[in-house]
């Protein structure tokens, strides 16, 4: 076995391969009419490649078999079956990762969460939800939005991606600003270990100082220790009023001050501050062919959000705050949603970014918690690096089509990504390690919220001591001690 997406790694030979006879035992226990792919039988659409290849087409294994069971009780017998035989898994939600950990490296089994997709119960009062991990972001949104309540994560994959694949990797999305991470909004969680053990901690409590946090090890922890298969998730009221403006700024410093003016004049009510550079909105403009908010170019864009329970009095504070960051000239230019739809337009501005700039073929995607004020020097410096070594150009001869960054300005992440026409080793090198060791030697993170996955593992010691490794690697010997979920990833 080799992998043309994985250079120079090799199957371990100690995970046995798939027979008829495991096959056989999936079908008799998830029944033998959808459950099992591989030419048995297939939901109507499915094919093995979805399963194979990742989002952004980069990653790509090949896994001979999909089980898709519909309860704990099934994922507890499938995993104890795998443990039992070594045979190696990879928990798939809906596959919209973006570090290559969805999707197998070399033949492991797919264990798909799409069957796993109840809503288990919501309360009103509390606003705890409990839903199944197949659960689609979109759909459950638009439950809690029945009920006036809101899911406390939102992200440009909502459509696709599952409860259980956000919870996983630990998702942050655009609001973290305002409604805190999953660590803080995950109250408890239902997983089944390797060994076939359902850990039921699927708490309601807020508060429960009962010894270690076990379940936070799942939230974030990509499918490596366990399978997270129900959650329990505390949401926030809907809030009434959603208002959002999208302005143009001539520099990264003019972006640092409208973002304190935000928070100094919108505080409670703010939701979301999100950046995006000139490049980003080029190339959303080409790609959709959309009119653009604002007349004319500028070097940078911001989106902002608030969130409260009165439309007039967030919508004056939010025109005050506009005028006022244009009559200081911190803010050239600026429009607000006049209406929901106008809402939605804007904010497909920041999320249409992903896979606008995937149109040209692949993208070089870091993803980085860096501190503030520096935060977009490293894309100047990474489209100077590329582009003295001559990687960067309009025609096909040159790799890299254009550096761009975009990302979480609230939470000090930035998103620096490097569309090219196609995948070469020679950007990859330009960029990798020097990426990493720009970020080591200031202390940010090498992955602020789309994780390690195969992308990012042999670079967890920028961002983690040895003793930190040392304990995590422990951690997984203690839960998964014969190493059959997701290998090949992670640490
Ligand atoms: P998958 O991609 O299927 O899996 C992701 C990882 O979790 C894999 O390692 C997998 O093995 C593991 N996993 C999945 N389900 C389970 C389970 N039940 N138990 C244990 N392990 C499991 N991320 C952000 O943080 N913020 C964003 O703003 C954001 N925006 C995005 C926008 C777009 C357009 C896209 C394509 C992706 C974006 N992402 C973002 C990436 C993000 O990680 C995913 O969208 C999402 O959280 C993954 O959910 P999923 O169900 O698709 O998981
Ligand atoms: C985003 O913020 O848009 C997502 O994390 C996806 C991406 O990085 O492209
Ligand atoms: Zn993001």
């Amino acid at each position: 076995y080799t992998s043309e997406s994985y250079p120079g790694l090799k199957r371990d030979p100690k995970y046995s391969e798939i027979s008829s006879e495991h096959v056989e035992f999936f079908k008799g226990i998830l029944g033998g009419d959808t459950a099992v792919l591989d030419g048995v039988t297939r939901d109507a659409g499915d094919d093995l490649e979805g399963y194979n290849s990742d989002w952004m087409r980069k990653y790509r294994g090949h896994t001979r078999l999909v089980v898709k069971p519909k309860s704990t009780e099934e994922v507890s017998k499938v995993l104890k079956y795998c443990n039992d035989n070594m045979l190696a898994v990879v928990p798939q939600g809906g596959n919209s990762g973006l570090v290559g950990g969805s999707v197998p490296v070399f033949d492991e089994i797919v264990i798909s969460t799409s069957r796993m997709n109840n809503i288990r119960s919501f309360d009103e009062v509390s606003g705890i939800l409990v839903v199944d991990a197949g659960c689609i972001l979109e759909v459950v949104d638009n439950f809690l939005a029945g009920k006036n309540h809101i899911f406390p994560l939102d992200l440009g994959a909502k459509g696709s991606c599952h409860i259980g694949g956000n919870v996983a990797t630990n998702a942050g999305g655009l609001r973290l600003l305002r409604y805190g991470s999953l660590h803080g909004n995950v109250l408890g969680i239902e997983a089944v270990l390797p060994d076939g053990t359902i850990v039921d901690d699927l708490s309601k409590l807020r508060k429960n100082n009962t010894g270690y946090d076990l379940k936070q090890l799942f939230i974030g922890g990509e499918g490596t220790i366990g399978l997270i298969t129900a959650v329990s998730v505390v949401c926030p009221q809907r809030p009434k009023a959603i208002n959002v403006a999208y302005f143009g700024l001539e520099s990264f410093e003019k972006v640092q001050q409208a973002y304190i003016e935000a928070k100094s004049q919108l505080s409670e009510i703010l939701s979301a501050f999100e950046l995006m550079d000139g490049q980003t909105q080029d190339y959303v403009h080409q790609v959709t062919g959309n009119k653009r908010p604002l007349e004319g170019r500028h070097p940078f864009y911001c989106l902002v959000e608030t969130s409260g329970s009165n439309t007039e009095h967030d919508n004056e504070k939010l025109e005050h705050f506009l005028e006022s960051v244009m009559g200081s000239e911190i803010v050239s230019d600026g429009v607000i949603a006049q209406d929901e739809t106008q809402v939605r337009s804007l904010w497909g501005w920041r999320e249409g970014i992903t896979e606008a700039i995937g149109h040209f073929g692949g993208t070089y995607k870091y993803d980085l918690s860096i501190p503030l004020p520096e935060l977009y020097s490293l894309v100047e410096e990474t489209r100077e690096r590329l582009s003295s070594a001559g990687l960067v150009g309009k025609d096909d001869s040159h790799p890299c089509v254009g550096v761009m960054g975009y990302g979480h300005m609230g939470d000090s992440n930035l998103h620096l990504n490097v569309a090219v026409r196609r995948y070469a080793r020679e950007v990859e090198q330009a960029l990798e390690p020097w990426v990493y060791e720009w970020i080591k030697k200031r202390n940010g993170s090498i992955s602020a919220e789309h994780g390690l996955g195969v992308a990012k593992k042999a670079y967890i010691g920028y961002s983690r001591s040895e003793t930190m490794i040392r304990l995590m690697k422990q951690i997984k010997d203690l839960y998964d001690p014969k190493g059959i979920m997701n290998p090949y990833k992670y640490i």
